[in-house]
Order: structure tokens, then C-alpha cells, then sequence
């Protein structure tokens, strides 16, 4: 096995990968092929996650980089369905554990379809999650079509940035861009030219953007940059006070820390495969001091 990597079981038995380089850490949940944390050497957790998240077999963990797979939110011909799809609830396996020549560690999960995803989305795929620990914070989610017949998906890496109080933050970027309001019932909106401010409930999917992504937060004097490809969604989320009430596994006050800025195809976006194709999208996160 490979310096810098380790697996165990946490203390609720869930196994995790924890990686440990030179220059940052991070860990990685098999269920879900889920990152929880990642953080430079001697730097803050960059990522957000709950105290009050489940940790628990088939129940996403509330935080960190929850993968979303083969659709973004409910299903949209079956409500009854898991939000956000299977690929969150699900053990990955193992394929590879690398060091790159500038010692990083990039440790890569596969999940494919079973008769049980089957029963729920009814085609054959193969997905691939590499995640590189370095200076920088790289997950790329492959999907490849091992059916048949062409499908359909959506995907996001729904990437939760802790951030010192979300009220203070700004977020540039998405300038001009169109968005669809989930607060509003979906309304169509485009955005003005300020960076984005959170002030009440945010929950906006932003169309048709490669944009790269920068939170400026002034409590913890750090700029988190998300950089993407193969993604033409950015979804921007903060459920506030009364949704933070009402989710069992997050806490009442926790909702000032946390943003989430996930990179996405869905919606309009939302992609198609013909068999044997594939397609890769990722995010790439970097922090920068003040
Ligand atoms: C966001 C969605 O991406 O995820 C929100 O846009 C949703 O509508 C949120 O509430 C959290 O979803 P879940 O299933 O993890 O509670």
C-alpha cells in the first residue's frame, strides 16, 4: 500500500480512507465514495460537516462531498425516490491508491450498477471517483454507459465549504448568469453583477456556467476558489434558519457556517450517453489567504 493512506472503520463503524501528505489531509468515506475532510497542513477544515450528520449504512452523511447520481434532487418522474439518487447511499470500492510526483495521494472509487440500482434506475453504468490530495483538493466523478441503450443523468460533487459566518461571505462568479430559484418554485432569474450575498434562504441552480467560483469570507480571512470542468451547473445552497430546523441530521445554528457552492450538470444541463461513452466532470479547490 501506498505512504499517506490508511483505512479504518470510524467509530460507527464506516470505513473510511484517511490521507495524509506533507502538505494536506483529507478523508474519505467508501459509502457514498464520500469526501468528509480535507484540510492543508497546519491550515482550517476547508469543508463543512455536520454534528449532528448520520453516520450510518444507507443514509447519506450531512456534509463534506456528498456525490449526487443519476439525478440532482427528486427524481422528477418519482417522488417516492432517494433525493439526489443512489450513488450517496451506496458502497464504492477500491480500484487504486497513487502518489503523484509532487506527493500528493490520489485514491480512486468505483461503484457499478447492481440488480438493485437496477430496480430503481433501470441502466448499466460504471462510475469513477478520483480524489487527489495535494495543495489543492481535485475529485473528478467518471461515468461511463455499460448499458445497451443511450440514458440520461444528472450528477453534482455537492461540495459544503465551511465558511466563519455566511452572512459576511461573498461569492463571485456567477455574474449575469441565469438561475432557476428553488425558493420560489423554480422561478427563472438572472443574476445582477454584485457577488452573490446570503441573506435568507439560497437554494438557486445556476444554467449554462463553466464559471470558476471564489468565496470571499472576511471572518476567516480566506478566499476559497472552485474551479470545474465538464460541469455547466453550479448550485448554490443555505438552508437558513427554519429548513436548518427542520433537517433531523443538521444542527439548529449550524446554518452560518456552512455554504454550498456544488458543481453540477442537472436540469437543462443534464446529460446523455450513448453506450459505452463516457464522461468526466470535475471540481478543483484551492485556498488562498487574505
Ligand atoms: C441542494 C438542493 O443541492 O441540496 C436543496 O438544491 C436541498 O434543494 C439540499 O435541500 C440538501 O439536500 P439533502 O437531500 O442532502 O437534504
Amino acid at each position: 500500500m501506498v505512504d499517506g493512506i490508511r483505512f479504518e472503520e470510524d467509530e460507527h463503524r464506516l470505513v473510511r480512507a484517511c490521507i495524509n501528505t506533507p502538505r494536506a489531509k483529507a478523508s474519505v468515506y467508501l459509502q457514498g465514495a464520500h469526501v468528509a475532510a480535507y484540510q492543508l497542513a497546519g491550515g482550517a477544515p476547508l469543508l463543512f460537516m455536520s454534528g449532528k450528520s448520520h453516520f450510518e449504512a444507507g443514509k447519506p452523511l450531512r456534509g463534506g462531498v456528498p456525490i449526487c447520481f443519476p439525478w440532482f434532487g427528486q427524481k422528477s418522474d418519482d417522488a417516492s425516490a432517494p433525493m439526489h439518487g443512489l450513488a450517496r447511499l451506496l458502497p464504492w470500492a477500491v480500484e487504486s491508491v497513487t502518489t503523484e510526483t509532487d506527493g500528493s495521494v490520489t485514491l480512486v472509487l468505483r461503484l457499478e450498477s447492481t440488480a438493485e440500482t437496477r430496480a430503481i434506475w433501470p441502466f448499466d453504468f460504471t462510475l469513477r471517483h478520483r480524489v487527489t490530495v495535494g495543495t489543492s483538493l481535485t475529485m473528478t466523478l467518471e461515468t461511463t454507459n455499460t448499458s445497451d441503450q443511450p440514458f440520461t443523468f444528472e450528477e453534482a460533487l455537492h461540495t459544503y465549504f465551511a465558511v466563519g459566518d455566511v452572512r459576511q461571505v461573498s461569492i463571485a462568479g456567477l455574474a449575469g448568469v441565469e438561475y432557476l430559484d428553488k425558493t420560489e418554485n423554480l422561478r427563472r432569474k438572472v443574476q445582477d453583477a454584485q457577488p452573490i450575498r446570503i441573506t435568507g434562504e439560497t437554494d438557486r441552480v445556476y444554467l449554462n456556467t463553466r464559471s470558476t467560483c471564489v468565496i470571499d469570507d472576511p471572518t476567516l480571512n480566506r478566499r476559497i476558489v472552485v474551479e470545474k470542468s465538464g460541469s455547466d451547473t453550479t448550485v448554490v445552497w443555505n438552508p437558513w434558519i427554519a429548513k436548518a430546523k427542520a433537517m433531523p441530521d443538521f444542527g439548529d445554528e449550524e446554518w452560518p457556517g456552512m455554504v454550498c457552492i456544488e458543481t453540477v450538470n442537472a436540469r437543462e444541463n443534464a446529460l446523455s450517453l450513448a453506450p459505452g461513452q463516457r464522461h468526466e466532470m470535475q471540481a478543483r479547490i484551492h485556498v488562498e489567504a487574505h
